[in-house]
């Protein structure tokens, strides 16, 4: 058996993450998605490898490989995704929810193109909600022994004029019930598709251990990758 040492503190530990972004189809060519390229998720799949985790990396349209050292599952809409997730946080220590997951998708699929019609009109696309896995996973696991004690979420808050992003990011960790939420601002500028992240850890209040202050990190998505896997290792071997 791997035990936990200076430079692998997470040998032993076996952690899900999820990375990218959903898509949900509206016919065989079109879908609703979202702007997440996968490279935050990606670098923390990596960084908690470098740990020396097992890592289950659960993928959605990542703009660039998936990380080497990683069993790799690959999943397109929310649906799938839960599905993957469920499966692989069997067993396992941690779970991190970075994936951009669509909060809805199309009511219903058109299995074949949607076609323009002569009166210059257009269809109108009705929703229903998609399954919200992390908020579900917290749920499920209140009476089973099997899922992660350690669930981190991520947050891509905007502020505006009644909150700030912190404030947002708070009310979110709140409601989700998970331990870690990762809040990021994300803008115009900053955020999806970028190298460079800034980011705050919020833990929950009531988490083994007490109350414990935000952690503020700013630098590279490898540098924020890396301060998720030290408060993983940290909670995982206290
Ligand atoms: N998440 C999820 N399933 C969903 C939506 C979100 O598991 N259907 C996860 C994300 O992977 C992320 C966290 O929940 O770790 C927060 O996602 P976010 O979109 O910020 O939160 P929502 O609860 O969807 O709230 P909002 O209305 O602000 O989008
Ligand atoms: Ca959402």
């Amino acid at each position: 058996v791997e035990e936990a040492r200076g430079d692998k503190p997470l040998a032993g530990r076996t952690i899900v993450v999820t990375a990218g972004g959903t898509r949900e189809p509206l016919d065989p060519v079109r879908y609703l998605g979202n702007r997440s390229s996968g490279k935050q998720g990606s670098a923390v799949a990596r960084a908690l490898v470098d740990a020396g985790a097992r890592v289950r990396f659960v993928a959605a349209h990542l703009s660039q490989p998936a990380p080497e050292g990683v069993e790799l599952t690959e999943a397109s809409t929310a649906v799938e995704l839960q599905a993957a997730v469920r499966e692989a946080a069997r067993g396992a220590d941690g779970l991190v929810m970075a994936a951009a997951v669509a909060d809805f998708r199309p009511a219903a699929y058109n299995g074949s193109k949607i076609k323009k019609t002569d009166d210059g009109g257009a269809p109108a696309i009705e929703l229903v909600r998609n399954p919200d896995i992390l908020a579900d996973l917290v749920a499920e696991r209140r009476d089973r022994a099997d899922l992660p004690g350690l669930i981190v979420g991520f947050a891509a808050e905007t502020g505006d004029e009644t909150s700030s992003v912190e404030e947002y990011g708070r009310a979110k960790l709140a409601r989700k019930g998970c331990e870690v939420l990762v809040v990021n601002e994300v803008g115009e500028d900053k955020g999806f598709g970028r190298d460079e992240n800034a980011a705050t850890l919020l833990f929950r209040d009531d988490a083994p251990g007490g109350p414990r202050e935000p952690e503020h990190v700013a630098g590279s998505k490898d540098d924020v990758a890396r301060k998720i896997a030290d408060v993983m290792a940290g909670a995982l071997n206290r």
